[in-house]
C-alpha cells in the first residue's frame, strides 16, 4: 500500500516573515498521521521553516537545486546545502523550469541522481503540453521525459526514494483540473513505463502525484484514483486550503 504523498509547491511566493507566520498557523493542524507532506517554499525561507517545523510531521522540500558539489556558480546551491539545513525532498523537472530556463531531461536526470546521493527524494516533474495531448501525443511525450530523467537511477531507490509528479502543463495555473479520470489514465501509463524500465515490483511501489489546479473541491476524487499517490499543489499549498487538501 503507497502512503500518499502531498506537496506544496509556493513557488515564488511569500518573504521568510510571511511564510514564517503562515507556516506557524498550519503546523499543529494539518494531518501528517496517514499523509506524507511536505512544504516547499521559497530557497530564504528554508532555514527558518526547518528550524519551525522541526518536531512535527511534516518534511521540508526545495524547488530547485545545481547538480555540482561546489564551485563557481554563481547563484545556485548544492545538494549539500540543501542537506545541512534539514531538506528531505526536492522538485526537479518543473515544467516552469523546462520552459523559462531551458531545463532538458538530462539536466533533470543530473538532478534527480545527485539528490539521492544525499538522501533527499527527488520530486520529478513531468507533463504535456495542450497541443501535445491535442495531437494525441501525451502518451509518447511523458514516457520520454519520464525514460530520459530518470536514466540510470537504482532500482531500490527508484521504488523507495523517487517520487514522480504527473503535471499536465494546460492544467497549470489555469483552474483547468485534468479530469479525475485523465489524470489517472496518465498515472497508470507513467507506472507501466517504470515496470517495462524496472519491473512489476518497483513500479507498484512507486508513489505518483498529480498537479495542476488541485483544490479541496476536486482533492477528493483525484486522491481516491487507483494509480494517483498524491498530489503537488500550486496555488492553494498558500492558503488554509493547504490543509482541506490533505485533510481530503
Ligand atoms: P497549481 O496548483 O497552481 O495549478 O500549480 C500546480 C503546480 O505547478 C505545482 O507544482
Amino acid at each position: 500500500m503507497r502512503k500518499k504523498i502531498i506537496a506544496g509547491n509556493w513557488k515564488m511566493n511569500y518573504c521568510v516573515n510571511r511564510a514564517e507566520a503562515f507556516v506557524d498557523e498550519i503546523k499543529d493542524t494539518i494531518n501528517t498521521d496517514e499523509v506524507d507532506v511536505v512544504i516547499c517554499p521559497n530557497f530564504m525561507a528554508l532555514d527558518r521553516i526547518s528550524d519551525l517545523i522541526d518536531g512535527t510531521n511534516i518534511k521540508l522540500g526545495a524547488q530547485n537545486v545545481y547538480p555540482e558539489d561546489k564551485g563557481a556558480y554563481t547563484g545556485e546551491t548544492s545538494v549539500k546545502m540543501l542537506s545541512a539545513i534539514g531538506v528531505k525532498y526536492c522538485i526537479v523537472g518543473h515544467s516552469e523550469r523546462r520552459q523559462y530556463f531551458n531545463e532538458t531531461d538530462e539536466f533533470v536526470n543530473k538532478k534527480a541522481k545527485k539528490l539521492l546521493e544525499v538522501d533527499i527524494c527527488p520530486i520529478v516533474c513531468v507533463g504535456e503540453t495542450l497541443e501535445e495531448r491535442e495531437s494525441n501525443n501525451m502518451f509518447n511525450v511523458v514516457e520520454k521525459q519520464v525514460r530520459n530523467s530518470l536514466d540510470g537511477i537504482d532500482k531500490e531507490l527508484m521504488a523507495n526514494k523517487v517520487v514522480i509528479a504527473y503535471e499536465p502543463i494546460w492544467a497549470i495555473g489555469t483552474g483547468k483540473t485534468a479530469t479525475a479520470e485523465q489524470a489517472n489514465e496518465m498515472c497508470k501509463h507513467i507506472r507501466d513505463v517504470i515496470s517495462k524500465m524496472y519491473d512489476e515490483d518497483t513500479a507498484q511501489k512507486v508513489r505518483i502525484q498529480y498537479g495542476g489546479s488541485v483544490k479541496p473541491s476536486n482533492a477528493n476524487e483525484i486522491l481516491n484514483m487507483s494509480d494517483i499517490d498524491g498530489a503537488l499543489v500550486g496555488g492553494a499549498s498558500l492558503t488554509n486550503d493547504f490543509v482541506a487538501i490533505v485533510n481530503y
